[in-house]
C-alpha cells in the first residue's frame, strides 16, 4: 500500500512538472463577436484560440528545460538575434498578439485618447489621420506576414516601423528599436476569412477597434520602461561589434591562450577606432565617456604595437601582452560602466 501511495505522489509531482507553463495564453477581454462587423467572431476566435494558442504553446515547450524558462519576455526579444528560429518567431509571435488583443476593443468600450498622446501625434506628425494614413502604408507595403508598429523610440519619440512574421522592433534583429504601443497583424489569418486578399479594407476597417485609451497608457508606460534605456545602448552597434572581439581575445587569454590576440590584435584596434569615431547614444555621448574611448583606443594601438614587435623573451613579453589586454577590458568595462550611469 505505501509503495502505491508513494508511486501516486511520484506521478503526481511528475505531471506537474511535464505540465510547467512558463506563459499561458491570456483571455479576450471581450466576447468573440464584440468586434464585429470590423472583424468576425470565427477570425477572433481561430485567431486566438488557435493562432496565438499555438505560439504560447510552443514557446514553452522550445524554452522547457533551459536557461530560457528564468528569463523574462523582455530578454528572450531583445536578444532574439542567439535565440533558435522557434524562440525568436514563437516568443514574438506571443508578445504581439497579446498586446494586440489589449489594443483592440468594441466602439463602446473605447477610452479616449490623452492629451499626452494627441499632443506627441500631433507635433511629430500634424494629425491622428496623418498618423494612420502612415501605419496603413506600413501596413499595405510589408510583403507577406508580418506587423505594422507604432513605437516609442529610444530617444522618446513616436515612430511608424514595419517588421516581417512574428519579429518586433524590441528585438536586435530588427534595424529600427523601440517599444511597441501599437500594433497591426498583417498576416492574412487576421483578416482572410472576411476580406479575403483585400489587406486594405481591413487596413480601413481596423481603426473602429483602436481604444486609443489603452495606448495613451502604453505610451506612458514606455517613456518611464528602463527597456528603452536597454534598447538605446543595445542599438550602439559599434559597441557590440567592439564587444565580441574583446570578448573573444580577452577571456582565451585569461586561460593562458594568447592565440586569438596574437591574430586579431589588428582587428581589435580597426573595432577599437570605429567606436571611437561612432555616435553614442544621446544619454552616453560625454566627454567622459569619449575621454575613456580615446584611452581604449590608445590601449588598442599600443596591443597591436606589440603584437606586431619582434621579442627577445616571449614569456616577458606573453606577460606584458596579457597585462594590456587586461587594462584595455578595465577600460571596455568603465565606458560600458558610464554608459549605465
Ligand atoms: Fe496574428
Amino acid at each position: 500500500m505505501k509503495k502505491i501511495v508513494n508511486l501516486f505522489f511520484l506521478l503526481f509531482s511528475l505531471s506537474f512538472i511535464v505540465n510547467a507553463q512558463v506563459y499561458t495564453l491570456p483571455g479576450l477581454p471581450f466576447a468573440l463577436d464584440a468586434y464585429e462587423p470590423f472583424i468576425d467572431a470565427q477570425t477572433m476566435e481561430i485567431h486566438h484560440s488557435k493562432h496565438h494558442a499555438a505560439y504560447v504553446s510552443n514557446l514553452n515547450k522550445a524554452i522547457s528545460g533551459s536557461a530560457m524558462e528564468k528569463i523574462s519576455m523582455n530578454d528572450l526579444l531583445m536578444y532574439a538575434s542567439f535565440r533558435s528560429a522557434t524562440v525568436r518567431n514563437n516568443a514574438g509571435g506571443h508578445y504581439n498578439h497579446s498586446l494586440f488583443w489589449e489594443i483592440l476593443a468594441p466602439t463602446t468600450a473605447q477610452k479616449p485618447i490623452t492629451s499626452e498622446l494627441q499632443t506627441a501625434i500631433i507635433n511629430q506628425y500634424s494629425s491622428l489621420d496623418s498618423l494612420k494614413i502612415l501605419l496603413n502604408q506600413a501596413a499595405a507595403t510589408r510583403f507577406g506576414s508580418g506587423w505594422a508598429w507604432l513605437v516609442v523610440t529610444p530617444e522618446g519619440k513616436l515612430a511608424v516601423y514595419s517588421t516581417a512574421n512574428q519579429d518586433n522592433p524590441i528585438m536586435d534583429i530588427s534595424k529600427e528599436r523601440g517599444i511597441p504601443i501599437l500594433g497591426i497583424d498583417v498576416w492574412e489569418h487576421a483578416y482572410y476569412l472576411k476580406y479575403q486578399n483585400k489587406r486594405g479594407d481591413y487596413l480601413g476597417a481596423i481603426w473602429n477597434l483602436i481604444n486609443w485609451g489603452v495606448v495613451s497608457d502604453k505610451y506612458a508606460a514606455a517613456l518611464n520602461d528602463p527597456l528603452l534605456k536597454e534598447l538605446e545602448k543595445d542599438n550602439w552597434l559599434a559597441i557590440k561589434e567592439f564587444h565580441k572581439v574583446m570578448a573573444q581575445t580577452f577571456h582565451p587569454a585569461e586561460e593562458n591562450n594568447l592565440a586569438p590576440l596574437r591574430t586579431r590584435s589588428g582587428e581589435l584596434y580597426a573595432k577599437a577606432i570605429l567606436l571611437k569615431n561612432s555616435t553614442p547614444p544621446a544619454s552616453a555621448n560625454n566627454d567622459k565617456v569619449q575621454e575613456a574611448l580615446s584611452r581604449l583606443e590608445k590601449q588598442c594601438l599600443d596591443i597591436h604595437t606589440l603584437v606586431q614587435k619582434p621579442a627577445k623573451n616571449e614569456v616577458a613579453k606573453d606577460a606584458l601582452l596579457f597585462e594590456k589586454i587586461t587594462k584595455a577590458h578595465d577600460i571596455f568595462h568603465e565606458v560600458e560602466g558610464l554608459c549605465h550611469d
